[in-house]
């Protein structure tokens, strides 16, 4: 089916997630919608967020997307369940494919997950770990100052180490074995992370994984686009222009993707 694939987040980091599913769709449109206006969504109240991601969503399910994929772990943590309620199309979110990655990748048992205040103070992947393996650790983290600074592109800078420093300290007296980056910003500075904790620990992106699943559901609904070339669509809620570098990066792209266009406000 040529319909595209709709993706969002409240900003640029789902991008990690676009750029996993170009490589594992290549065929597929996909159209991607970040919230710029109103990033970051992770201080806010779950209330909030259902209705950011349900305003987003149904209006690119409106203009035909065949399956909405939440490229957000706060809104997936908070507002997956309504969204799913709410839209007519398949719902895929990033929080489920970093507890499989997670479970798989541990020896130690003991898990740790960085994310925004909302991902953490839900809960949501310490439920998910233990309905996966009842015995699992988990150590969670609330990293608030993380996505400010990589939406304005420190990625490689002393502030950002700081910040990571800081956040990160808990986990040395622990024998927390895997890290799961629980918010699609954080493999952004991935590399950062590891210069922080100062030591090997295995890093958990759901974006690969998140897309694993994408194409699943989408060849058990029939939907795939089948044979042929792929697009890319960007659309932000505020001007993108200082995110092009960000959204570059992100997707490994040498060249602007093929359009990239304003929405009008939503209200805040
Ligand atoms: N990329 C979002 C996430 O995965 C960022 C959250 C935010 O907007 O605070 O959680």
């Amino acid at each position: 089916m040529r319909a595209p694939i709709a993706v969002f987040d409240s900003g640029v980091g789902g991008l990690t997630v676009v750029g996993a599913l170009r490589r594992e769709l290549p065929a597929e449109a996909i159209v991607y919608l970040g919230d710029t206006a109103r990033v970051p969504y992770g201080g806010k109240s779950q209330k909030t967020i259902e209705r950011y991601s349900e305003e987003i969503a149904s209006m690119m399910v409106s203009e035909g997307a065949k399956m909405v994929v939440v490229a957000c772990n706060t809104a997936s943590a908070l507002a997956l369940a309504h969204l799913r309620d709410v839209l007519p199309v398949p719902v895929e979110g990033v929080i489920d494919p970093g507890v499989r990655a997670a479970i798989a990748a541990t020896k130690s048992g003991h898990v740790a997950v960085i994310g925004t205040k909302a991902t953490v103070g839900s809960g949501a992947y310490e439920r998910g770990l233990r309905a996966a393996c009842p015995d699992i650790r988990v150590t969670s983290i609330a990293c608030p100052l993380l996505v400010p600074l990589i939406e304005e592109g420190m990625f490689e800078d002393e502030v950002t180490d700081a910040v990571l420093r800081r956040y990160l300290s808990p986990l040395r007296e622990t024998d927390a074995d895997t890290i799961v980056l629980g918010c699609t910003h954080y493999p952004l500075v991935a590399e950062a992370i590891g210069k922080a904790l100062g030591y090997e620990l295995a890093l958990v992106d759901s974006a690969a994984n998140c897309a694993s699943a994408v194409a699943r559901r989408l060849a058990s609904e029939g939907l795939l686009a089948g044979d042929g070339e792929g697009s890319l669509d960007l659309g932000f809620t505020d001007p993108p222009d200082r995110f092009l570098g960000v959204a570059g990066r992100a997707l490994g792209l040498a060249t602007a993707p093929a359009a990239i266009r304003a929405v009008p406000p939503l209200g805040s």
